[in-house]
């Protein structure tokens, strides 16, 4: 992984960066500064969905940008009060009118649910199937939601984005997907910026004469995890895309690894019933 558009193959032979930017909790003028922002600096790789409500934020700049659409990779999620067959293809039919896209490179179910996932992976098969996505996927999956999916369904899912950062390696669920071909995509990568004062972090970054976040990025990168920092402050956007040009040891990246603590800062997929 040399360059920010360096893609991973996934399972169905479609080209994914590495590397994208994130959109949580961005809106209005300032998500679509931020993707001005990072489309200028060489992000070709834009993570929302439709519950960040900054759809058509992100599609406008896209649009603006001039950047070709062939070379931009596009993910958004249904959002769970949509899931079912009929209900996720309408939403999928709002999500690309608001981006202004025909076709969205990556369609995710944002989060599995209690009982309708099912339904829901069967209408991302169908928009599979007539060409609407070029990739379809699940995101806060573990590994029994995974098996159940697997009971029933021919299309294995491309991308599990899951929260994982070094406090949080998930190594059980990341080996299976390794297992399984489904690329595991990090959300929270920089842990929401918890790990700033790490000593260990802070410690690599100074021998490589680089900052915490990139650190810790380079060790997604090097564990062959995708990942999608969210910034709208643009000398981060920056910051964060610079990890291209150093490379962290085999020992450098097993210490990092070994800060895990099981440490889950955002929900649990089993306690998120609905
Ligand atoms: N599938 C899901 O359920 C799910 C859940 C959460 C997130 N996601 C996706 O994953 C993306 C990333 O996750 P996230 O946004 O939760 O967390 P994150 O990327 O780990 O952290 C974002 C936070 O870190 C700050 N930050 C970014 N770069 C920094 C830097 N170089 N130095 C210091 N602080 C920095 C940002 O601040 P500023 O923006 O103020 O610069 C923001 O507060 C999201 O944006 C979203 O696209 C998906």
């Amino acid at each position: 992984m040399k360059h920010i558009t360096d893609s991973t193959v996934l399972n169905n032979g479609v080209h994914m960066p590495w590397f994208g930017l994130g959109t949580f909790k961005a809106e209005g003028a300032e998500v679509a500064n931020a993707v001005t922002t990072a489309l200028e600096l060489g992000y070709r790789s834009i993570d929302t969905a439709a519950v960040y409500g900054n759809e058509e934020e992100v599609g406008q700049s896209i649009a603006s940008s001039g950047v070709a659409r062939d070379s931009l990779f596009v993910t958004t999620k249904v959002w769970n009060s949509d899931q079912g067959y009929d209900t996720t293809l309408k939403a999928f039919d709002t999500s690309c009118k608001k981006l202004g896209l025909d076709i969205i490179d990556l369609y995710l179910i944002h989060w599995p649910g209690k009982d309708k996932y099912k339904d829901t992976w069967r209408a991302l098969e169908r928009l599979y199937e007539e060409g609407r996505v070029r990739a379809i996927g699940v995101s806060n999956f573990q590994i029994h939601h995974l098996e159940e999916l697997r009971k029933d369904s021919g299309i294995v899912p491309a991308v599990n984005q899951v929260e994982l950062h070094p406090r949080f390696i998930q190594k059980e669920l990341h080996d299976y997907c390794v297992q399984h071909q489904i690329q595991i995509e990090a959300w929270a990568p920089l842990m929401k910026g918890r790990l700033q004062d790490n000593e260990l972090l802070q410690d690599i970054a100074g021998k490589h004469g680089k900052t915490v976040p990139q650190v810790i990025l380079r060790w997604g990168l090097q564990n062959r995890i995708v990942i999608i920092p969210k910034s709208v402050t643009p000398s981060r956007i920056r910051e964060n895309s610079e990890i291209f040009d150093f490379e962290l040891s085999a020992e450098e990246v097993s210490s990092i690894s070994a800060l895990d603590a099981g440490e889950r800062i955002g929900t649990d997929p089993d306690k998120l019933m609905f």
